[in-house]
């Protein structure tokens, strides 16, 4: 549908047609990076779930191959959920995916490439003794799913975790095993957190604490802490939390409890569910990717005939500065779409103004962008401001950022910025907030103020690095510290149209801003001609 054609991405991961949801399985193998991906094949809303299957040697430009598998088994007839890939010494790929049954219960499966020796994997086989798992007694047969890869313990077997919820409480069971055939349920858990509900897509890796490497799932030892993610079912958001994982009992300990998982720091404070990591043996680091799912109505959708995109896949680092927080940060691949770039150095932003920046039709961007604040008057006691009120929600030392695909007359534009404001105990907090209010005029679409705090340490300018491909937004602060997604389906900010501009809406503060921006590549995104 032509009409729609503005609104699809030009260097983000989407299926041609139909649905996609989580990414599932991710993996490299002789020099391709491969892609699962939940998939509708019949229709832009979720249903006849199948594994997609792209591939990429540079994770940037992807071809399209035949389904990895389809619901054709009574163990997965309702579908072939989400799972994740555990590559084993001896070179074997292991693939552990939930399947819904024609009882619509959920168990686990297995499955592994026909061929090793095919660089494509492009065919699959489900082990015949299917379902590996079924839910254990005290769990229920619909909150038992999405397998995680596997890491190897002290003593030698293979673990694997599954989100579950026990009440209201979400919990990650453990297993061991060494065959993925059979397992052994632990009596306890890896971890569990009241009144978070069904954890779906658990992710579990260790970070190196020193900060520079990613590390492969079974990697452990001093200097290593572990990342415990889970995608909260009741509230569709992805909560993560740095802890000390103990292999001999198999439990994981928040590092703090008041920061635990579900109830402090998410992977990212937009439209962003169902992330899953994976360690590039390849080039030794870790790479998470998601799911950014629709804003716009399911009816739009099925007009459309297409339904969401993956994030750029980012690279996931412990943040050795802070010591509290990740760090993410898009594949260095995706500097390759880099064209012609333009430099801007100390532009000055007074109170109240936008300032354009010449640049272009602004629709496919990479933009670095580092700011400094001169304070005009001494600042008030200003607490409790935070990204709630959106970019027009003046204070003294805030907002301040980009207005992106935004029109010349700004009747639609997303404003990225900063907010730093004080406290009561005398310190700056700084927030980073994306507000799509203005973003469309299309009524029909949701539109949030997204944000949270960002760690500003001493020394540092406020920085963003931010992503725009046509209706998505994809902003870092601080070096990936706090990172926010944002859908948005312009009507007017579109191709020619779109422009960028700079804003500062404090009223105390003179923003002089250095930006480097590039007009980004178009990425190849096609099937491949079998
Ligand atoms: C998360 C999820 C998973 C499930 C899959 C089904 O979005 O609900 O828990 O395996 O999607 O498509």
């Amino acid at each position: 549908n032509a009409m729609f054609s503005w609104q699809r991405t030009s260097y983000h991961f989407q299926p041609i047609k139909n649905w996609m949801n989580d990414p599932d399985g991710p993996l490299f193998h002789m020099g391709w990076y491969h892609l699962f991906y939940q998939y509708n094949p019949d229709s832009a809303v979720w249903g006849n779930i199948t594994w997609g299957h792209a591939v990429s040697r540079d994770l940037i430009h992807w071809l399209y191959l035949p389904f990895a598998m389809v619901p054709d088994q009574w163990y997965d007839i309702n579908g072939v959920w989400t799972g994740s890939a555990t590559l084993l010494p001896d070179g074997q790929i292991v693939m552990l995916y939930t399947g819904d049954t024609n009882q619509s219960v959920q168990v686990q499966n297995l499955a592994y490439p026909a061929n090793l020796s095919d660089p494509l994997l492009l065919d699959w086989v489900k082990y015949p003794g299917n379902p590996v798992l079924v839910p254990p007694p005290h769990i229920k047969p619909k909150d038992f799913r999405d397998p995680t890869t596997g890491w190897i313990g002290p003593d030698g077997k293979w673990r694997i975790t599954i989100g579950s919820k026990i009440n209201t409480t979400g919990v990650s069971l453990v297993y061991h095993t060494t065959d993925f055939i059979s397992y052994k349920l632990l009596d306890t858990l890896l971890h569990a957190v009241l009144g978070t509900g069904m954890w779906e897509c658990v992710d579990f890796y260790p970070v190196a604490i020193n900060g520079s490497i990613g590390l492969d799932t079974s990697d452990d030892g001093p200097g290593i802490k572990h990342v415990l993610k889970a995608s909260l079912d009741n509230t569709k958001l992805d909560y993560y939390a740095l802890g000390t994982y103990n292999p001999v009992i198999d439990k994981w300990t928040p590092d703090n409890p008041e920061e635990d998982v579900g109830i402090g720091l998410r992977l990212d404070y937009g439209r962003y569910y169902a992330s899953k990591s994976f360690y590039d043996q390849y080039k030794k680091r870790r790479i998470l990717w998601g799911w950014i799912n629709e804003t716009d109505t399911e009816s739009d959708d099925l007009e459309k005939g297409w339904a969401s995109v993956q994030t750029i896949p980012r690279t996931v680092l412990f943040d050795n500065k802070t010591g509290t927080n990740i760090r993410q940060w898009p594949v260095q691949e995706i500097e390759s779409l880099r064209q012609t770039s333009t430099h801007f150095e100390n532009v000055l932003i007074e109170p109240g103004s936008v300032v354009p920046l010449d640049i272009g039709t602004a629709t496919q961007l990479d933009i670095f962008a580092e700011f400094e604040t001169e304070l005009l008057e001494s600042g008030g006691e200003e607490e409790g401001y935070s990204c709630s009120g959106g970019a027009v929600n003046r204070s003294t030392m805030g907002p301040f950022g980009l207005l992106v695909i935004a029109d010349d007359s700004l009747s639609e534009l997303t404003p990225v910025f900063f907010r730093p404001t004080n406290t009561t105990n005398g310190t700056l907090d700084t927030y980073f907030c994306a507000d799509e209010t203005r973003s469309t005029l299309a009524p029909e679409v949701l539109k949030h103020i997204y944000g949270s705090k960002v760690p500003v340490l001493e020394g540092e300018k406020y920085s963003m690095r931010v992503l725009v491909d046509h209706s998505i937004v994809e902003s870092f602060a601080q070096g990936g510290r706090t990172v926010i997604t944002s859908r948005i389906y312009p009507t007017e900010a579109i191709y020619g149209s779109a422009k960028l501009f700079l804003f500062n809406n404090a009223t105390g503060v003179n923003v002089k801003a250095t930006l480097q921006i590039w007009q980004m590549n178009s990425a190849f995104i096609r099937p491949f001609p079998l």
